[in-house]
């Protein structure tokens, strides 16, 4: 089985909907350890009370690379058995651009769910890129991290319609809810050992 780390930089709803669905929905993980680069993350809380051990590794005023950074983070996952060899990490609402050097360690081992459907809007404020550029359907992606931002292979995506009415926050709110279902789904896929890899395409083997 492999061992699930998770990195967070706030609230933690992706997380929490992943370490719910582990535990109702019995998917075959175990979650070892929840890591935030901010001690004020609300997400921390929610894995404590849900008995999910957590660490801080905070980034404001390291003054290292970011590589060094990593390379804490990466000791902090290894103590917790989240290793490339038996590990799966999630970035979920981690707000920092991982290294290369960590990409390349944990290769096809680090996930990340985006708010949008790629390629279209990478990067920060998905949302509202997306309803500035008129689009009429957006939803999420969830993706291995590769060295680009928001590149790597797909594993699946999600729509929602784009009303016209619909503000950053009210299409947020439609997104993150497909998002909570997009990324259990995608960790059960993984953690079933279903999704294999070619080139920058993913298949679903359990299909
Ligand atoms: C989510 O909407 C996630 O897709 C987004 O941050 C939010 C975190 O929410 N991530 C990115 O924009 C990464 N580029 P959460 O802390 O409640 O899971």
């Amino acid at each position: 089985m492999l061992n699930l780390g998770i990195l967070i930089s706030g609230r933690g709803s992706n997380m929490e909907a992943i370490l719910k669905a582990i535990k109702r929905q019995k998917i075959p993980i175990n979650p070892a350890i929840i890591i935030s680069n901010n001690p004020d993350a609300m997400g921390l809380k929610i894995a404590q009370k849900m008995g999910i051990k957590t660490e801080v590794i905070a980034s404001k005023n390291f003054d290292g690379t970011r590589w060094q950074y990593d390379q804490k983070i990466i000791k902090a996952l290894e103590k917790h058995r989240v290793t490339p060899k038996n590990g799966l990490v999630c970035l979920a609402g981690f707000m920092r651009i991982i290294s290369p050097e960590f990409i390349s360690k944990y290769k096809n081992r680090i996930i990340n769910i985006h708010p949008a459907i790629l390629p279209s809007f990478p990067g920060l404020h998905a949302q509202k890129q997306a309803l500035d550029y008129g689009v009429k359907f957006s939803g999420c992606t969830v993706h291995f991290v590769d060295s680009g931002v928001d590149t790597g292979p797909i594993i699946l995506q999600e729509i929602v319609p784009v009303l016209d009415d619909d503000t950053e926050e009210t299409l947020s709110r439609k997104i993150l809810a497909k998002e909570h279902k997009a990324y259990v789904k995608a960790v059960r896929l993984v953690a079933e050992g279903k999704i294999k890899i070619a080139g920058r395409k993913t298949r679903n083997q359990g299909r």
